[in-house]
């Protein structure tokens, strides 16, 4: 068949950008461009980038340096940047003014519309820089690798700014998709064998505020649990604030909500949880961990923390610490805070050094991981519920799947049987911090 030109896609960041690429790369192939897995015999390279984190970035602009570095032997190279970086001030001014080898810079918010940039600068040889789109885009093919799972997006943007967060101003203000464009997405995955479906927005438990009709998270999720064929549904991610007494109830009444919830508590500390702007206490939130562990008794819960924002004091992190072991999160992702430009904390006096953070955080993550392994350890000679998603990636001779609670579990099945898509019931015979060995019975 002939090729318009073969593209690559270089993705980081989170799930939302993990699945506006496979959104990008069906439309391209659809358009009659054809994927490779290299870059560096690309026609086409497309980044799709991150700004959450300072790291984040600087592994982007080297992934960048070496297309521009492609580009001088291949001249032709068509080089497109998307994503949060395209709205972070600073960086989309390098890109517009001094990055002149880039040929597409568009965003967040219209990369359903990078075909229309790409035979634009095709046709034109000049440069495309895209403005936002608000509106929410309707349904989507995506080039979804895993036949088992894949990601629905239900809302695009955040409304809000929590005093460390670049997402706000990359992502832009809250917009849901409609309920029958989920619905009908999510109908069809499971029509064609999928099993496990991962709802996506910065902020579930917003959706649906911004549309006219009456809907909201619980409500999505009441309806997507009748869709014949699924097995198990997720979301990500929620904000502790707007987790209500309905949404737990409905988790709790549903047959294929997971019975795991992932509240970021981000601090432990009142003083730095209100610098942080994000609208409760640790009081409130070791509350609503009691009121799901009372209502859904086998919930796993994880959090997200940040070491470090400015005016941490030890007291501060001794308070995290405390909450750590008081809840005792089944998982808890730790990041140190990296200040990004724009937002209200990167101005705030008292940033703590780097050698402080990275010492906390070798310390908060030894206290979690001994909790991790305290949630695993009595799993042992149970028998847990597996969805399996194919060979474990370290031992083909193992299958590999998560618990409803989202733990890994490598298993050795019994005979030669393909248990993809499958749920089936795994002796546990080893548990660790990170994971689950077993067989299945
Ligand atoms: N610095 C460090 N971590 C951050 N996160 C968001 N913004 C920052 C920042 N500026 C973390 C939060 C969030 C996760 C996805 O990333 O913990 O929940
Ligand atoms: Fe990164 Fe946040 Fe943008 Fe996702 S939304 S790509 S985590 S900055």
């Amino acid at each position: 068949m002939e090729t318009k030109g073969r593209f690559n896609i270089w993705t980081s960041g989170c799930q939302m950008n993990d699945h506006d690429s496979e959104i990008m790369q069906a439309l391209l192939e659809k358009e009659g461009y054809q994927w490779t897995p290299d870059p560096e015999t690309a026609d086409i390279v497309i980044l799709n980038t991150c700004s959450v984190r300072k790291t984040a970035e600087q592994r982007a602009l080297g992934f960048l340096g070496n297309m521009k570095h492609q580009k001088t032997k291949n001249p032709e190279l068509i080089i497109a940047v998307g994503g949060c970086m395209a709205h972070n001030p600073e960086i989309r001014e390098f890109l517009v003014k001094k990055a002149s080898f880039v040929n597409i810079i568009f965003g967040t918010r219209n990369f359903h519309k990078l075909p229309d940039y790409l035979e634009e600068t095709m046709e034109s040889k000049q440069r495309v820089i895209a403005d936002k789109i608000e509106e929410a885009p309707g349904l989507l093919p995506a080039h979804r690798e895993n036949p088992v799972k894949g990601y629905v997006t239900i809302m695009y943007g955040c409304n809000n700014f929590c005093s460390y967060c670049i997402v706000p101003y990359t992502r832009g203000r809250e917009k849901s998709r409609l309920p029958e464009d989920i619905i009908e997405e999510v109908t069809r995955l499971a029509a064609n064998g999928y099993r496990e479906i991962t709802l996506l927005g910065q902020n579930v438990n917003s959706y649906g505020k911004d549309l006219s009709r009456q809907v909201n998270f619980a409500g999505l999720l009441e309806r997507l649990d009748e869709i014949p064929g699924l097995f198990r549904i997720r979301y990500m991610t929620s904000h502790p604030r707007d987790f209500t007494e309905e949404l737990i109830e409905t988790i709790a009444a549903s047959h294929k909500v997971c019975e795991h919830f992932h509240l970021p508590i981000q601090s432990g500390s009142n003083k730095i949880l209100e610098l942080m702007n994000r609208g409760y206490t640790r009081e409130k939130f070791i509350r609503l961990t009691e009121r799901i562990r009372e209502k859904v008794p086998q919930a796993s819960i994880t959090t997200d923390i940040i070491i470090g924002f400015p005016a941490e004091t030890e007291d501060d992190f001794q308070d995290t610490l405390d909450v750590l072991k008081q809840v005792k999160f089944n998982a808890a992702f730790t990041f140190l805070y990296s200040p990004r430009q724009g937002t209200p904390a990167e101005k705030m006096q008292e940033q703590i050094s780097q050698d402080i953070k990275k010492e906390r955080m070798a310390r908060l993550v030894d206290v979690q991981n001994k909790i991790t392994l305290e949630h695993n350890l009595p799993l042992e000679n149970q028998v847990v519920e597996v969805l399996v998603e194919g060979k474990s990636k370290k031992n083909p001779e193992r299958w590999s799947g998560r618990t409803r609670t989202n733990k890994i579990v490598d298993f050795e099945g019994i005979d030669d049987q393909d248990l993809t898509g499958k749920l089936v019931n795994v002796l546990i015979t080893c548990a660790r911090t990170w994971n689950l060995v077993g067989m299945s019975v």
